[in-house]
């Protein structure tokens, strides 16, 4: 599909505006959004058009107007073409998912991040997901994994809304705990010492957050997924560049633990890519 799509607008388009607009749009549902930077009007509009008739399926297509901001992480959006809606039925590993793309945060380009945590988790386990969005790790995980409990927390009630009725449409109720508020707050007063594992899909505030994220772990420790950001150049490795930042914060807090494994998860730009350590803590800190 991406290919016809080239080919339909290399006809009009400039070759660097179709570059940039080819390999910046996502499809969440029948929503489509072209995230290039500095779109020229006319030309999104000319590329919203071919992709309404090449994917059949989209009734929507918006230009991203805004960088994803804020502490609920959401961006703005302009109507480039279709019906003027923002909520909408993506489907994913098995689950079904209703979201607002520009009040809750959204990416589908974590859909195999998700199905890689969720073949990690192991029947009756406890889960805290500390950034749980409109809860696609959580209820993936549920729906995956017999007997598992995930207390999902978001501070955004817009994403916590659409996470209740996720958990209903996907069946686990019971096994995803939706919870609003400040993961800390949250961990501090409810989620002490219960997890197996912890869930940080937050890289803009995992470093600050990690100490709660141990404080949920049982006393015999347990595994976190740690997203980050990290600027490398061709020298540089980002996993590396992650694992530098981790290692001097666990040693802050005294704390016994494995980088078990670790990848880029995807590239957000030049030379900025999202990374993800999965780490094994082993017992209580020292310093908490
Ligand atoms: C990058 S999104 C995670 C999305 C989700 N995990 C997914 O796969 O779609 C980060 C989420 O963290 C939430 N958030 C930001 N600060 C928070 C905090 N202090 N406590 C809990 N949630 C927070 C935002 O509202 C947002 O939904």
């Amino acid at each position: 599909m991406r290919k016809r799509l080239q080919t339909k607008l290399s006809a009009t388009l400039p070759p660097e505006q179709l570059k940039k607009i080819y390999n910046s749009f996502d499809i969440v549902g029948d929503i489509a959004i072209i995230k290039t930077a500095t779109p020229n009007l006319e030309n999104a509009e000319t590329a919203a058009n071919q992709i309404m008739v090449i994917h059949k399926n989209v009734k929507t297509v918006f230009a991203q107007s805004s960088p994803i901001k804020g502490d609920f992480r959401v961006r703005q959006l302009n109507l480039l073409a279709g019906e003027n809606k923002t909520i909408t039925l993506y489907k994913e590993n098995g689950c079904q998912f209703r979201v607002d793309v520009e009040k809750c945060y959204f990416s589908p380009r974590l859909s195999h991040e998700r199905a890689r945590i969720a073949d990690l988790v192991e029947s009756g386990e406890v889960v805290v997901n500390m950034f749980a969005g409109v809860g696609c790790f959580s209820v993936i995980i549920a729906k995956k994994v017999s007997q598992t409990k995930v207390y999902s927390i978001d501070v955004n009630p817009t994403a916590f809304e659409y996470m209740q009725q996720n958990v209903k449409v996907n069946r686990v109720y019971g096994n995803v705990v939706p919870l609003l508020g400040d993961a800390k707050e949250v961990i501090q007063t409810k989620l002490q010492g219960i997890a197996d594992r912890v869930l940080m899909p937050l890289p803009e505030k995992a470093l600050e957050y990690l100490p709660y994220a141990i404080m949920a772990l049982k006393p015999e420790g347990g595994w976190i997924h740690f997203y980050d950001f990290q600027h490398a150049t061709r020298e540089e490795n980002p996993v590396e560049k992650t694992k530098t930042q981790v290692a001097q914060k666990l040693a802050c807090i005294g704390t016994d633990y494995r980088f078990a494994s670790s990848r880029v998860v995807r590239s957000t730009g030049p030379n900025w890519w999202q990374t993800v350590l999965d780490i094994q803590v082993s017992g209580k800190p020292s310093k908490f």
